[in-house]
């Protein structure tokens, strides 16, 4: 498979991020930015296999995108877990978004007083021989209501230590703290001293 990319020509490393997610994609390039790693994005959708740990369904997902795509490259998945309802969605994350979304996490948090919640992120490299896992956490509460910006759970999740939401705070300020922004911190180290330029 051939994929027209400009980092061949900024002679950067490239690699692959294959997901459905271009949100993902977004904040992924301005995480990466500074690390001399290029990354492409491959529209890539697999069935998810059952399981409660994040590590697993990441690794299972980067085995298939790698059979299929051939290149080195990196997946992610990420839960929201949230205390008060033991950890709840965590790894359902994905199909609660789907179903009651997040009108329906305000809901079932509307009688409790502990609305501290988790935010965990695992970035699965696979390159057909080299299969390793980062993972990155960010810890917060969940809102009282819906704020605008952002996607997916960006409008109830508040980072600790501000009082505004990731959608309110914006890529630039997400990303600062984000747990996505820690699990590629550990990738990007990892990957630049493995594979010097
Ligand atoms: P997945 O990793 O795409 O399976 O993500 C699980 C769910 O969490 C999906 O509904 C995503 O929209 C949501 N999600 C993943 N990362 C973030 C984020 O950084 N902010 C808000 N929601 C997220």
């Amino acid at each position: 498979m051939f994929y027209f990319s400009i980092w061949f020509f900024l002679k950067l490393r490239k690699i692959i991020f294959a997901s459905t997610n271009e949100g993902k994609y977004k904040e992924i390039l301005s995480i990466l930015r500074d690390s001399g790693i290029g990354i492409d994005f491959v529209r890539f959708k697999s069935t998810e296999i059952q399981s409660e740990i994040l590590e697993d369904v990441a690794l299972e997902k980067s085995k298939v995108a790698y059979e299929k795509i051939g290149q080195p490259l990196i997946v992610e998945d990420t839960g929201l877990f949230i205390n008060s309802l033991n950890g709840f969605p965590g790894p359902y994350s994905s199909y609660v978004f789907q179903t009651i979304g997040n009108m329906g996490i305000l809901d079932l948090l509307s009688n409790k007083k502990n609305r501290s919640a988790l935010f965990r992120t695992v970035i699965a490299y696979n390159d057909g021989n080299v299969k390793m896992t980062f993972t990155g956490e960010t810890k917060g509460v969940i809102s009282d209501r819906i704020t605008e910006g952002g996607w997916g759970y960006d409008p109830i999740f508040a980072p600790e230590g501000s009082s505004f939401t990731y959608g309110q705070q914006g890529i630039t300020n997400k990303i600062s703290v984000s747990h996505r922004t820690r699990a590629l911190n550990r990738f990007a180290e990892w990957y630049c001293k493995n594979y010097p330029k």
